[in-house]
């Protein structure tokens, strides 16, 4: 089964989404996490981020990989912690924008997600890379609350350009941020993290009840 969890940067997607996993027993995969460790290493190696053909093409050769542990992996380098600096931040949409990078991750990602039961997190996924999700989520929450959230996960900037990060990435993933048809919405601005994973986890056990 594959339960799919949209949504924009600091509505608490990764949080639920790891959380659901755990307690469901399922595997995890976090796209953003692939066009952040493609964004690093493009950075790492000085190729211009406008251009899509060779960003593609250094996806194909360096795919992203999760280890055990869910450590990130690309090109032999653990970036795990330095995906999450706000340079990234700030680059991966323009990275993440080439239709040549999103053919290759959608591929990956739906070969890294065709393997038993598993929780995906990203942007796309009820409306592009798993269609046919079972159960697809998306999640939103209040700018202003999203902004605080992301704030404590990001020491190295402070609380107005942070903010303004957040809009002007909300503006380039716009596209891709569409809510799937059949997801079920859920506001989590005031909500704790253990309330929005029983109400998945309630819509999991009524979806599989329906289907046979
Ligand atoms: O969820 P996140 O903040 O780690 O995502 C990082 C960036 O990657 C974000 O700016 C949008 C992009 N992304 C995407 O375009 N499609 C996905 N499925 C996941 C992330």
């Amino acid at each position: 089964m594959i339960v799919a969890i949209d949504g924009p940067a600091g509505a608490g997607k990764s949080t639920v989404a790891r959380k659901l996993a755990e307690r469901l027993g399922f595997s995890y995969l976090d796209t953003g996490a692939m066009y952040r460790a493609l964004t690093w290493l493009a950075m790492q190696e000085g190729l211009p981020l406008g251009d899509g053909e060779p960003l593609g093409e250094l996806a194909r050769r360096s795919p992203v990989m999760f280890d055990e542990a869910g450590r990130v992996l690309i090109d032999g380098a653990d970036v795990t912690s330095a995906i999450r600096q706000s340079r990234i931040d700030r680059m991966v949409p323009v990275v993440a924008r080439h239709h040549e990078v999103r053919e290759v991750m959608r591929e990956r990602q739906r070969e890294l997600g065709h393997r038993g039961d598993v929780v995906i997190e990203g942007r796309d996924i009820g409306t592009v890379v798993a269609p046919d999700a079972a159960v697809k989520v998306y999640l939103q929450a209040d700018p202003q609350v999203r902004a605080r959230r992301r704030q404590a996960e990001r020491p190295d900037i402070g609380a107005d350009a942070l903010a303004t990060d957040l809009r002007t990435r909300d503006e380039s993933d716009r596209v891709r941020m569409q809510p799937a048809e059949d997801a079920e919405l859920i506001d989590t601005t005031d909500l704790e993290v253990d309330d929005v994973v029983s109400r998945i986890e309630d819509l999991i056990r009524t979806r599989s009840l329906t289907t046979p």
